[in-house]
């Protein structure tokens, strides 16, 4: 590696709209709702993305991905590991993603079953980060999600023992394999393949969202929810407050 240390480029400024406890929505699942809606809004074309040098990169949504997330987890006695996962639903009690339940992530959260995530969302200078309970999504709701997939990636999912060591060759082989299992030929593309029981979706329940909106100066506004729960009842209640940046 050259001698040369990385110049890592002055930072611009961030700047969105004021934002704070007062107004903000009561649920901050719904108020995840309103943010992720002017995210995936169409693309502001002043904003970012060259549409005109390539245009098979031109933003379809004013934040490019925004379900992307990043996904922390860690093993019971606290190793950290963290990767990007996508948002595929936003229910009344949390956030859902699909994985392999044999993988890396999902063994860490079975033996520790807290996550955080983290969005990022840099043309709109915000983010939202969650610390939650994970529960595994029920299995119709992950039938559902798995057959609404396109073939190649239903027959992905069963080919590949996701974040085991695996030979050059092994993953053609394997997904050989399973086109031949299920009778998948060329122009079979509406084949039905059961969902394999290694796969499938977990829920982050939210114990605690924070929405962070980039001011300049590094004045940043942020906002926490945190849940505070009455002991007996099991009834929840969010409480708000603003966070110094
Ligand atoms: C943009 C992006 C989206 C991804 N979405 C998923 C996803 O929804 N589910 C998934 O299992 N892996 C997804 N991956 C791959 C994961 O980051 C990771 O490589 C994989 O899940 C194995 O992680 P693990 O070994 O820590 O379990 C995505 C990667 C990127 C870069």
């Amino acid at each position: 590696m050259s001698a040369t240390p990385l110049k890592i480029e002055t930072h611009e400024q961030y700047e969105s709209p004021p934002f704070g406890p007062s107004s903000v929505h009561p649920d901050p699942l719904r108020q995840f709702h309103e943010w992720f809606k002017v995210a995936q809004s169409p693309a502001n074309p002043e904003q970012g993305g060259s549409s005109a040098t390539n245009p098979t990169f031109a933003p379809r949504s004013r934040v490019r991905e925004p379900e992307a997330m990043a996904l922390a987890t860690a093993t019971a006695t606290g190793i950290p590991s963290n990767r990007t996962v996508l948002l595929k639903e936003v229910d009344s009690t949390g956030f859902v993603f699909f994985t392999n339940y044999t993988s890396r992530k999902s063994v860490e959260l079975l033996e520790n079953p807290w996550a955080a995530l983290n969005f990022y969302w840099r043309e709109t200078h915000q983010q939202v980060r969650v610390v939650g309970k994970i529960e595994k999504l029920d299995a119709e709701r992950s039938d559902q999600y798995y057959q609404s997939r396109p073939l190649n990636s239903r027959i992905g999912a069963w080919a590949s023992p996701q974040s085991l060591v695996i030979g050059e060759e092994e993953l053609a082989q394997r997904v050989k394999k399973v086109r031949e299992r299920f009778g998948v030929t060329d122009d079979s593309e509406t084949k039905d393949i059961a969902r394999p029981e290694f796969w499938g979706g977990w829920r982050v329940v939210p114990q605690e969202i924070e929405f962070w909106s980039g001011k300049p100066s590094r004045l940043h506004d942020r906002v926490v929810y945190r849940r505070q729960t009455t002991a007996g009842t099991g009834e929840s209640q969010w409480t708000i407050d603003r966070l110094a940046p």
